[in-house]
């Protein structure tokens, strides 16, 4: 398959926590990760976000520093990587920061994943709600929807990771840095799509179940081991980049 090679950056706790035990709109990393988390931004050609990160930040990560910026001129890429979110429903609130924010939007509806709540023997992999009463049209599958919904510029419906990623690759994306959260990256995990994780390691310990693979992730084996670090770097405020390549 054609695609575009996957990073996925994350800032984690000691204990491996994207968040803390209460949940909420995370900031896990200080300083020294937002300047991994930029360097990262600056290699991209787009960002995947998973919906709910966007609902409860309500906006994405820029790029700042005049020097990655400067960076990215010189490569003739635009200021920021497309921002791409990944929904089923397709529920973005039309309101949130996130479309007042000077970059490219992009919205990816996806069908079928390795992403599964909630569980139910209807589930064709697009909502089916057990609870829609009788008569009430089915919301249409993300493969069927046409229209881009106003605030993004693109919007690709796939059926799965395989078309949503060679989709991605014919529209010219090839360096995709995954911000999270837990669902998004535990559906690419499940598949095995990850070419690079990129861990900033915080000095905290969270607890609580918010773990950066979700409690019921499943790895495909081929990813479970062989795994090469590629670098560690102490950064600012006690933290540590690590970047480990698929071997
Ligand atoms: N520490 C960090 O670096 C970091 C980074 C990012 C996020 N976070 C934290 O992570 C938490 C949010 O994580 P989360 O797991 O609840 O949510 P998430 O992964 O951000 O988003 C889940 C939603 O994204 C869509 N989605 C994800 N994977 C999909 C797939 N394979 N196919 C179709 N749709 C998919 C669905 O959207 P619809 O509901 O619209 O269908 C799903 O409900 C927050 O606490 C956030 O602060 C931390």
């Amino acid at each position: 398959m054609n695609r575009p090679e996957l990073r996925l950056v994350l800032a984690i706790s000691l204990d491996g926590r994207l968040a803390p035990a209460e949940g909420g709109a995370a900031q896990i990393g200080g300083p020294g990760d937002r300047q991994a988390l930029e360097e990262a931004l600056a290699w991209a050609d787009a960002v995947l976000v998973g919906a709910e990160t966007l609902r409860l930040h309500g906006s994405t990560c820029l790029i700042h520093r005049p020097q990655l910026l400067e960076q990215r001129r010189v490569a003739a890429l635009p200021p920021q990587p497309l921002a791409i979110v990944v929904s089923r429903s397709g529920a973005i609130p039309g309101d949130l920061p996130f479309f007042q924010q000077p970059l490219q939007r992009g919205l990816l509806l996806l069908a079928r994943s390795g992403f599964s709540p909630p569980q139910s023997p209807l589930d064709r992999g697009w909502p089916i709600r057990p609870e829609r009463p009788l008569g009430q049209r089915l919301p249409m599958p993300p493969t069927e929807r046409s229209q881009v919904p106003p605030g993004f510029a693109r919007q690709w419906a796939c059926a799965d990771w395989t078309d949503a990623l060679s989709q991605l690759n014919e529209a010219g994306v090839g360096r995709l840095a995954v911000l999270g959260g837990a669902s998004l990256v535990s559906s690419l995990l499940a598949e095995n799509l990850f070419d690079e994780l990129q861990l900033t390691l915080c000095p905290r310990l969270l607890g609580g179940p918010h773990s950066w693979l979700g409690p019921t992730a499943r790895v495909e084996l081929a990813g479970q081991s062989g795994w090469r670090l590629l670098e560690q770097r102490p950064l600012q405020g006690e933290e540590l980049l690590l970047r480990y390549r698929r071997a």
